[in-house]
């Protein structure tokens, strides 16, 4: 109740200092039409914090644009109209601003590479994730069937004496694209037909180990009844198993800070400090010399591109010495990274393409995972009814073993409560892109892009229109939803399918939506489900007696401004140690539990 007092006292500020002039609102848009109207403020406002385009949104409706001296925004938060960028007109739209400031440290990696680059790339990176098979069936099953023909023709991979499998699934159960597919359908197709299981499950027992690690670290606080600051150990979780998963590093940073692990952190401020800078100071030829800052960024890069390069020779060896071959099933067991798939297929890349398609995954697998773990326990600790049910659903499938495969499909609440999380607390909260090609957007006129390099940053006129993609008003429209503020994973019922951008018309993006959607969703649902699993079964969760309020700043994703610091105590029922894997295979293999 406080918090919404102290809401609807911010938001009664910021009408008053609209209505006093100290942003100045025009409402003659392209035409009259109140869709379209124009807003200009100070963009300083929004560079900390994506609420005022909240405010904003609430005011001039689902598009309209910012404009800031020779800046201009256009903000979007129409469902329809985030659609027609992401998914119906998505090749008329390029990355923009984003793939200049990331440029530095993922170059043309996946997410800021556009056009034949991204093509190929993530023609090569999403079978890494063991994925191309929810590709290839939907074009099998709904769109060109010719097409698959093709590449099995091509030996790539033989899906023809597989298509009435997935036909009898489809029967039993309509597949919707994506999510759905990966959590509700096409595990089953997965498990049963294409035997990916082995990667699934290998990736579920990387999370698990993960997470144990810190239980122990949480276990010792709450012995010593000392209060933990979760925002920086969920980052070093999430940081260990993204190592692990994309190059088979062990970055072991819920116990080491030095080194490598100080290094991805320097690049990864650096990341959002630009992401949030008004000026490119890093461009200015001296000043990349002698500001102390830069110099440290750049040592960090180094040290980083350097350990990767290690770590692609080490791996280049490792496959050339093994006798597996590869093909669909392909699994290294000692190494299931991504680097070892990469490689092991072929993949005839560049060193420094691979190096920055790595470096994107290890950001953007860590940094947004991080930041739905913090969220979700800032959350649950405001909803102990909540947290009881949680605790019952992981009582009764998990007991006291470790998360495996099978428990995945049937962690449902777990699984409604990160989608809820990821609902009120989207990472990113903000899409970003440039038009390439003439478009029109609701009422507005967009114009094309006159040059397609990075010039772009200095040629305000000659660059397309930036747009933002607001997932945030998106997510939290009271036109949208009912009772939009409140945290409700009710409000996704357990016997429903799993929500995502297409069965909720795209007013719902937690992994955007389109050929550009994420490519670690199934990754990141399961990696938060098993944290959260093992760590509420575990634990009890409170926000510490006297500890700042919890605000939110913004980079790429929500981060708290002053950390999320919690009171951890050891939950009384039941006796909870995760089995080791060894005693699981002893016990179960005598058919009892420990
Ligand atoms: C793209 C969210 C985890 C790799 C995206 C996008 C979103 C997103 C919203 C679309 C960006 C856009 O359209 O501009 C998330 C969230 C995660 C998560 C919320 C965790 C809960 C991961 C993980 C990986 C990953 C674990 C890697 C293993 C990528 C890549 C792209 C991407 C490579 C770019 C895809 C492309 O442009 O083709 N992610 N992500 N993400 N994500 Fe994730």
């Amino acid at each position: 109740r406080v918090e919404r007092l102290l809401e609807e006292k911010r938001r009664a500020e910021l009408s008053a200092r609209i209505a006093s002039g100290e942003f100045t609102v025009e409402s003659s848009g392209p035409s009259k039409d109140p869709g379209s109207k124009r807003a200009r403020l100070v963009l300083s406002e929004v560079r900390h914090s994506f609420i005022p385009l909240y405010e904003l949104y609430l005011t001039y409706g689902g598009i309209f644009r910012l404009t800031f001296g020779p800046k201009s925004f256009l903000i979007v938060s129409d469902p329809s109209i985030a659609k027609h960028i992401l998914k119906d007109n998505s090749k008329s739209y390029s990355k923009g601003i984003l793939a200049e400031i990331l440029d530095f440290v993922m170059g043309k990696g996946l997410i800021p590479a556009d056009g034949e680059i991204w093509r190929v790339r993530r023609r090569a990176i999403v079978p890494a994730l063991h994925q191309k098979v929810t590709w290839f069936l939907y074009f099998l099953t709904y769109i060109r069937p010719k097409r698959c023909q093709k590449y099995s023709r091509k030996g790539r991979r033989d899906f023809t004496n597989k298509k009435e499998a997935i036909c009898g699934t489809r029967k039993k159960q309509p597949l919707v694209m994506t999510n759905d597919f990966h959590i509700d359908a096409t595990m089953e197709l997965k498990y049963h037909i294409f035997e990916n299981i082995k990667y699934v499950a290998a990736m579920i027992s990387l999370f698990g180990e993960a997470t144990d690690r810190l239980c122990k670290k949480l276990d010792a606080a709450a012995s010593d009844g000392e209060d933990v600051e979760m925002e920086s150990l969920f980052s070093r979780l999430t940081l260990d198993i993204i190592g692990k998963a994309v190059f088979n590093y062990d970055f072991d940073s819920l116990t080491n800070d030095a080194g490598i692990v100080e290094a991805v952190y320097t690049v990864l401020r650096e990341a959002e400090d630009r992401s949030v800078s008004p000026i490119p100071v890093w461009e200015i030829p001296i000043w990349k010399d002698v500001s102390p800052r830069l110099r440290k960024v750049n040592a960090a890069l180094k040290l980083i591109n350097d350990t990767l390069d290690e770590l692609i020779a080490i791996c280049k060896r490792m496959v050339d010495e093994e006798e597996l071959q590869f093909g669909e099933e392909y699994m290294n067991e000692q190494d299931p990274s991504i680097l070892h798939f990469l490689l092991a297929s072929g993949d005839d890349v560049s060193s420094k393409q691979l190096r920055d398609d790595l470096m994107t995954m290890l950001i953007a697998g860590h940094e947004t995972s991080a930041a739905v773990l913090t969220w979700t326990f800032y959350l649950l600790s405001k909803e102990p009814a909540v947290v009881s049910k949680l605790q019952d659903e992981v009582d009764s499938v998990l007991g006291d073993r470790f998360p495996t495969i099978e428990d995945m499909k049937k962690l449902k609440y777990t699984n409604r409560v990160i989608n809820e999380s990821l609902r009120l607390y989207p990472q990113p909260p903000v899409l970003i892109r440039r038009s390439l090609e003439n478009d029109t957007l609701g009422k507005y006129p967009i114009k094309r892009s006159y040059i397609h390099n990075l010039m772009q940053y200095y040629c305000f006129f000659a660059r397309g229109e930036d747009i933002f993609i607001s997932l945030w008003n998106l997510h939290r429209s009271p036109h949208l939803w009912d009772d939009a503020d409140k945290f409700n994973p009710e409000r996704w019922p357990l016997d429903g399918p799993n929500p995502n951008e297409t069965n909720q018309n795209f007013r719902y993006l937690p992994f955007g939506g389109g050929p550009r959607k994420c490519i670690g969703d199934m990754f990141a649902s399961f990696e938060t489900v098993v944290a959260v699993a093992m760590l509420v079964r575990r634990f009890n969760f409170q926000i510490a007696l006297g500890a700042p309020a919890v605000k939110m700043t913004t980079g790429a994703t929500i981060h708290t401004t002053e950390g999320l610091k919690m009171t951890v105590t050891q939950r009384i029922k039941p006796p909870i140690m995760p089995i080791l894997k060894e005693d699981a295979t002893v016990s179960s293999s005598k058919g009892e539990t420990k």
